[in-house]
């Protein structure tokens, strides 16, 4: 089987977050179950700086506004395909921003030219390759269904992933040109999207089959609250969404082998990781629970929330440590919250430093409004980090709570709460400090946590599945 996976992050050479992670990792999980998946990336810096013996594949004379050349080369291991169009990505800053902080206002042609060289390839194929399935992720990749069968790939079946469906891709109508969208398809059935353009419209009504990253929020996307203005669009599509838990990369996830930490295999060999954390975060050597959190601050994490609960979580005993960036005003919050003793906030981003703080926490906090499937948490369970989170989405899916029914049958693996809301929140940090007082109990969660199941295996089963469905429906 042969899968052409269109993404605009893929880690570990470009990421802002979870989505790099998944198709950073699908490729690898994929391959063991027969799968051969590509993955085309636009060509930023870093991704040119990272690929190995490039050879040209394709020359596209405009490509959205300048002259591009299609790839094919090796690079942290996996397999891709490279779009090198200096007009278009060869910028500073992170994929959709500049180094002010602002989208790059071409944004929308930046990506649709992403979704064109995708259906080209799926079309015509490269260096004598051409795949069975184009497999898009996100609004970036959203347009490759509004252009494949123009370029004459109608047999080549269509997937689209949605990693979050508060990112739509959407712009005004007067784009429809630059964007080469067919001015006849700006209708409810195709990209039209409340009176204007949307990438990821176009991808969910185009797609032969949709997933999403845990099947609590695909139950979700169906509802007003967390379809966004998509719900009525995901309702129409309910019988060909799938919810596929996403896994987290197990070996760089690693508790007894992670480089970034002082190694450990059972919960009595953290007490080292959270001393040497306690130490780098100028924290007291205190014994009550050290709450982390490692997270992009917006909105939709709640951590706001985590602010309001504070005082309550330091009274109980408690301390936390925060590594994350994002909204201004969470940032300058969490800095003024650290003038406590107890509390302390890195504001930035830092891969090795997220190890140390999930390895060295008792807790992982995730309060989010919404998740798609959230991967912190998961590698809290693997690091013995007790999830607490909030009942939604991937959250739900993934944490089992320590309910008095999780408790009696002893599978309790973490703590979550509903609604989202500093009460809910305050009431579950307290079951926490009270579980997390009972050491028997507390360490029975922590067994249970890293032996649950984190990985791909399930879920490159399942995506494989629905590829061989698609393209042999007998
Ligand atoms: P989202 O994609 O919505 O941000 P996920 O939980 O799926 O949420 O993925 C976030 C990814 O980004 C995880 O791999 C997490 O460890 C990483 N991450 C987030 N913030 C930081 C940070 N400040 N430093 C290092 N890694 C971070
Ligand atoms: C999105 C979601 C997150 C999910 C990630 C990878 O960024 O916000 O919940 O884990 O995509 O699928």
């Amino acid at each position: 089987m042969r899968v052409l996976s269109v993404a605009s992050e893929i880690a570990p050479l470009v990421k802002t977050g979870g989505l790099a992670d998944v198709t950073g990792a699908l490729p690898a999980a994929l391959a063991k179950v027969g799968v051969h998946m590509r993955s085309l990336v636009p060509g930023y810096p870093a991704v040119m700086a990272a690929l190995s013996e490039p050879e040209a594949v394709h020359a596209f004379d405009d490509l959205f506004g300048g002259a591009a050349v299609l790839l094919q080369g090796r690079g942290a291991g996996l397999d891709l395909l490279v779009i090198d169009a200096p007009h278009l990505y060869g910028r500073p800053g992170t994929p959709y921003l500049g180094p002010d902080g602002r989208d790059w206002p071409d944004n929308p042609e930046r990506f649709a030219a992403l979704a064109w060289v995708g259906a080209h390839v799926a079309a015509h194929g490269a260096g004598g390759w051409r795949p069975q399935v184009l497999h898009g992720h996100d609004w970036q990749a959203g347009f490759m269904t509004e252009y494949l069968p123009r370029m004459g790939g109608a047999d080549v079946r269509t997937v689209l992933t949605i990693h979050n469906i508060a990112f739509t891709g959407a712009t005004d109508p007067g784009r429809m040109h630059s964007l080469r969208l067919d001015p006849w398809r700006f209708h409810t059935e195709a990209y039209e999207f409340w009176g204007g353009i949307s990438a990821l419209k176009a991808g969910l009504m185009g797609a032969d089959a949709l997933t999403t990253v845990s099947p609590s929020y695909a139950a979700e996307l169906m509802t007003p609250e967390f379809g966004m203005g998509m719900d009525g669009v995901m309702r129409h599509r309910q019988a060909d969404l799938t919810g596929i838990l996403n896994g987290i990369d197990e070996q760089a996830w690693d508790p007894a082998t992670d480089p970034a930490i002082v190694a450990f295999t059972d919960p009595a060999g953290k007490a080292a990781a959270k001393a040497a954390l306690q130490a780098e975060l100028c924290l007291p050597q205190a014994d009550g629970p050290l709450c982390v959190i490692v997270s992009r601050m917006s909105h939709q994490k709640g951590l706001d929330l985590v602010l309001g609960t504070l005082p309550a979580l330091l009274d109980a005993g408690g301390q936390l440590a925060v590594l994350g960036s994002g909204d201004p005003e969470l940032e300058q919050a969490f800095r003024q919250a650290a003038v406590d003793p107890n509390v302390a906030v890195r504001i930035g981003y830092d891969e090795a430093f997220s190890h140390r703080m999930i390895a060295g926490g008792d807790v992982i906090l995730v309060p989010s409004r919404f998740e798609p499937c959230g991967l912190t948490q998961m590698y809290g369970l693997r690091y013995g980090t007790i999830p607490v989170v909030a009942l939604t989405g991937g959250l739900a899916d993934t944490v089992i709570n320590a309910s008095p029914a999780g408790l009696a049958r002893g599978v309790a693996t973490g703590i979550q709460f509903a609604p989202v809301t500093a009460v809910a929140l305050r009431g579950a940090l307290m079951r926490m400090a009270t579980l997390y007082a009972d050491r028997d109990t507390w360490s029975q969660m922590q067994v249970n946590a890293m032996a649950h199941p984190v990985g791909w295996g399930q879920s490159a089963c399942a995506y494989a599945d629905l590829y061989a469905r698609l393209t042999d429906p007998s």
